[in-house]
């Protein structure tokens, strides 16, 4: 047993650091968590500072603090912080990456039956053009068949592009193995590690990917509008930015300019300066609670979660694989998913419901329609989630509350 998981006197800090614990039961982390006081004060305290001073002035004034935001995404991901790239959410991040890359007709990407939405997007145009796109759909038991992966990469094999942890399912894929394939075979590898941010103690040289995307909102508890882009140093020649402005170039002529030497070249200059300070206290924020404690943490509950609704008449969890995150994923025979999530929602406990759009193959191939997803923070508590199973007790399952 690890000693150093979270106590409950660090837990409760924790919720009393967190306005929206005093009133509502928030199971909604893989949408978008409940944010730490202090991230929404330091967001507030800018922009009231921007309206008092001027914004290129305040911007100028905390200079520094901005440069932080890049430090503390790279520590959390164990990158440099010449590889961060700063954007409004993952799909703008993921798709900067994915479109930067070039790939020629007869062309192979790989990727998994976990993949996010918007990246299937990117991956059908790309098809459109001749690139082959190789599923590996996991095993019977949930679980990503490595020998598979391994066995499908060919001489035409460009990129391996997978989501760690899916929208809509309590399974995730073996990133530090795919890596290890990956280098083996010299493929690039990309990441999608949306719900994994903040979540999972993520390093990018233990993954040995080349690229990977996330957002802020969700288990990094930043504000909405944040995401973030790790882009390898030895790889960014490769990519060509999407949109270029003054940020990534210099000595700009009508013959051409020169192109930025960091992973800054993929954003542009103007953003709101208050959310990149919100991202950064995020960051610092759970790099003070240490991510292997999270991830503890956040497995233990959605464990104890599975295990109480498994007691409860009616209800089915559809999570699979063996090794699981903080999403937990159900639903209650008989009852329409939506209906579920809303009584839930009316009973003051926000969980959401996952429509077969978010994670598309994954739930085509498991015969879903929709679920009702709760995920879990180490902010939530195991009191909150029994109040959970006793309303689902008391409405569907023929229990009294
Ligand atoms: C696994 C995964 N990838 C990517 C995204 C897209 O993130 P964003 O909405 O920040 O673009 C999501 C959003 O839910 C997600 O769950």
């Amino acid at each position: 047993m690890n000693n150093n998981f979270l106590s409950e006197d660090e837990i409760n800090a924790l919720r009393s650091q967190t306005r929206g614990c005093k009133d509502i039961i928030h199971f909604n982390n893989a949408g978008s968590s409940l944010n730490p006081d202090v991230v929404i004060d330091t967001v507030v305290d800018y922009l009231q500072e921007e309206a008092t001073y001027g914004g290129y002035e305040t911007e100028n004034k905390h200079y520094e603090r901005i440069e932080d935001t890049y430090r503390f995404i790279a520590k959390l991901i164990g990158a440099e912080k010449e590889e961060i790239a700063l954007f409004e959410n993952a799909s703008a991040a993921w798709q900067t990456a994915f479109k930067g890359l070039t790939f020629a007709e007869g062309d192979e990407i790989i990727t998994s039956e976990l993949e996010y939405v918007s990246n299937l997007i990117g991956l059908a145009d790309i098809q459109k053009k001749g690139v082959k796109v190789v599923v590996i759909n996991n095993d019977e038991h949930g679980d990503f068949p490595l020998g598979k992966l391994e066995a499908a990469i060919s001489p035409h094999t460009k990129l391996i592009a997978v989501t760690h942890i899916p929208s809509s399912g309590g399974g995730m894929i073996p990133i530090e193995a795919i890596g290890k394939i990956a280098a083996k075979h010299k493929v690039l590898y990309m990441v999608d590690a949306c719900q994994s941010a903040g979540q999972y103690p993520i390093d990018v040289k233990e993954i040995q990917c080349d690229i990977l995307s996330a957002t802020g909102r969700k288990y990094l508890r930043a504000p909405r509008g944040t995401g973030f882009l790790f882009v390898k140093k030895a790889i960014q020649d490769q990519l060509s930015p999407m949109l270029t402005d003054f940020l990534a170039a210099s000595q700009v002529s009508l013959n051409g300019y020169t192109l930025r030497q960091d992973a800054r070249r993929f954003e542009l200059y103007e953003k709101s300066r208050a959310l990149t300070l919100g991202l950064g206290k995020a960051a610092e924020y759970a790099l003070n609670i240490g991510l292997d404690r999270i991830w503890q943490r956040v497995q233990g509950l959605a464990e104890y979660t599975r295990t109480a609704l498994g007691n409860i008449p009616n209800v089915k969890v559809h999570d699979h694989g063996s090794e699981k995150c903080g999403i937990v994923t159900f639903s209650v025979d008989g009852f329409d998913s939506m209906v579920v999530k809303n009584k839930l929602v009316e009973h003051g406990i926000n969980v959401s419901f996952g429509g077969a759009h978010a994670t598309p193959l994954y739930m085509e191939k498991n015969q879903l329609q929709g679920i009702v997803r709760a995920s879990f923070h180490y902010y939530n508590t195991e009191a909150e989630i029994n109040k959970m199973c006793s309303y689902l007790m008391a409405i569907f399952g023929g229990g009294t509350m």
